[in-house]
C-alpha cells in the first residue's frame, strides 16, 4: 500500500475524494483545480449575488466533470431583513466614521472605484442570504459549508436535498450546535486561521472538537501549510485539513501583484484580528488599513454588516487601484509559507508529498520487534 493510501481517511470514501485536503477559495478556478487534483474543492459564494450563483456553480460542474465540491455560504445571525432595512440602517451610520473613511480616501489618494463590486453594492441582509440559499439549494453540488453562524433550519434543508452539510466551528460550544443542527462534518477552525475567527488556536481547538463530535468527522483547519501540519492534524484524530491562506499563492487565484507582493513578504506575525473588515475578529495581512483602525484616534469600526456598507465603495477602489499601501485580504498565520505562485494542482502535489514524508518520518519512530 502506497504512503499516500494510509492517509486516505473515512471522511474520503464518505466524500468520493482521494485525498482529505480540503480547500477554500472565492475563485472558482482554484476551487476546481483542488476538486480536479483529488481534493475537496470548497467554491466560496458568500461574496456573490443569488443570480450569479447558478451560472458559477454550472461552470464549476463543467470544469471538475464527476470530482465533488462544495459551496460555502456566510450567514452570521443579526443581519438586517431586507434591502429597506439595510438602507435605513446606512443612513444611520454616524458622521464620524464617514468623515474617518474620507480622510483614508483623501490621506492615500484612492481614485473613486469604476467598476462594480459585491460590497460597493451589497449589505448583508437575511433576504440575500434566502436567496443565495436557494440558489445553492437547486444546484448541482455535493456539499455545503457553513461559516460565521448556523441556523438549524438550514442545516435541515441542506440536508434534505441530499447534500453533505460541512460547518466551520471555532468553539467546543460551536461544535456542538452544530452537531445538534445535524452536521455532516466539522470543520475546527482555529484562530490561527485566514478570515472570521474564534480566539482559540488549532492545537488546541481540533482535539476538544473531535472529543465532543464522535463519530461525526473533523477536519483541522487554520495555520496549515504543509504536509508535516496536514500529518499533525492527521495524528490528533482529524480526518483531514482545510485550507485558505495557501490558494492566494495559486496562479488560478490571479491574486493581484500589490497583494501578492505583500503576502509574500509577510510572515507569521504580519497578520492581525481586526474588526475593521466586516465589523466581526477577521485575521488578515496587515497594511495601512489595519494600521489606520487601529490607531488610537479611529473610531471603533462598526458591527457587521454597517463595517462593509460603510466601507465598501473605498474598499472595492483601492482593489481595483491597487493601492499598495492599503491592500490587503483575509490571510492566516499560514502566510509564513507563501513565497510565490504555483498552480492550484502543483500546490495539492506538494501537499501530498510531503504529507507522504511527513507519516513516513513518525512511522520509522515506532517501537520495532
Ligand atoms: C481570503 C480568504 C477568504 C476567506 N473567506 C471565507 C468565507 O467566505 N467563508 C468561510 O467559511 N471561510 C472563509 N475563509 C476561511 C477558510 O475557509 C479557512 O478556514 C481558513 O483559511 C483556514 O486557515 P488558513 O488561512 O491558515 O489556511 C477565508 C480565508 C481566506 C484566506
Amino acid at each position: 500500500m502506497s504512503a499516500a493510501r494510509r492517509w486516505r481517511t473515512p471522511v474520503c470514501e464518505r466524500l468520493g475524494i482521494a485525498l482529505p485536503i480540503f480547500g477554500f477559495s472565492h475563485s472558482l478556478e482554484v476551487a476546481a483545480a483542488i476538486s480536479r487534483a483529488g481534493g475537496y474543492g470548497v467554491f466560496g459564494v458568500a461574496r456573490e449575488r443569488p443570480d450569479a450563483i447558478p451560472g458559477l456553480i454550472a461552470k464549476l460542474r463543467e470544469a471538475v466533470g464527476d470530482a465533488p465540491f462544495a459551496v460555502d455560504l456566510m450567514l452570521p445571525a443579526g443581519m438586517p431583513a431586507d434591502d429597506a432595512e439595510a438602507e435605513a440602517g446606512r443612513a444611520g451610520i454616524p458622521a464620524a466614521h464617514r468623515a474617518f473613511v474620507e480622510d483614508l480616501r483623501r490621506r492615500f489618494e484612492v481614485p473613486a472605484a469604476t467598476k462594480p463590486h459585491f460590497f460597493s453594492h451589497t449589505v448583508r441582509t437575511r433576504a440575500l442570504f434566502a436567496e443565495q440559499l436557494e440558489a445553492v439549494l437547486t444546484a448541482d453540488v455535493d456539499g455545503v459549508a457553513t461559516a460565521v453562524g448556523l441556523p438549524v433550519e438550514v442545516v435541515a434543508r441542506v440536508r434534505a436535498s441530499g447534500k453533505t452539510t460541512l460547518s466551520l466551528v471555532g468553539s467546543p460550544k460551536h461544535a456542538r450546535a452544530a452537531l445538534a443542527a445535524g452536521a455532516d462534518v466539522l470543520v475546527a477552525q482555529g484562530c490561527d486561521a485566514g478570515g472570521h475567527t474564534g480566539p482559540i488556536g488549532t492545537f488546541s481547538l481540533v482535539p476538544q472538537v473531535i472529543e465532543v463530535a464522535g463519530d461525526v468527522p473533523v477536519i483541522a483547519a487554520g495555520g496549515i501549510a504543509t504536509g508535516a501540519q496536514i500529518a499533525a492534524a492527521l495524528a490528533m484524530g482529524a480526518q483531514g485539513a482545510w485550507l485558505g491562506t495557501a490558494w492566494l499563492g495559486a496562479l488560478e487565484n490571479r491574486t493581484p501583484r500589490a497583494l501578492l507582493e505583500r503576502l509574500i513578504a509577510a510572515g507569521s506575525e504580519d497578520t492581525v484580528i481586526t474588526r475593521a473588515h466586516s465589523g466581526k475578529p477577521c485575521r488578515v495581512v496587515r497594511s495601512a488599513w489595519s494600521d489606520a483602525w487601529a490607531a488610537p484616534d479611529a473610531p471603533a469600526p462598526l458591527p457587521m454588516p454597517w463595517q462593509h456598507a460603510l466601507t465598501g465603495e473605498l474598499l472595492a477602489a483601492i482593489e481595483e487601484h491597487e493601492v499598495a499601501p492599503l491592500v490587503y485580504e483575509a490571510a492566516g498565520q499560514s502566510v509564513a509559507w507563501l513565497q510565490g505562485e504555483a498552480p492550484a494542482a502543483d500546490i495539492m502535489a506538494r501537499l501530498a508529498a510531503q504529507t507522504d514524508a511527513a507519516l513516513a518520518r513518525i512511522a520509522a519512530l515506532a517501537p520495532r520487534g
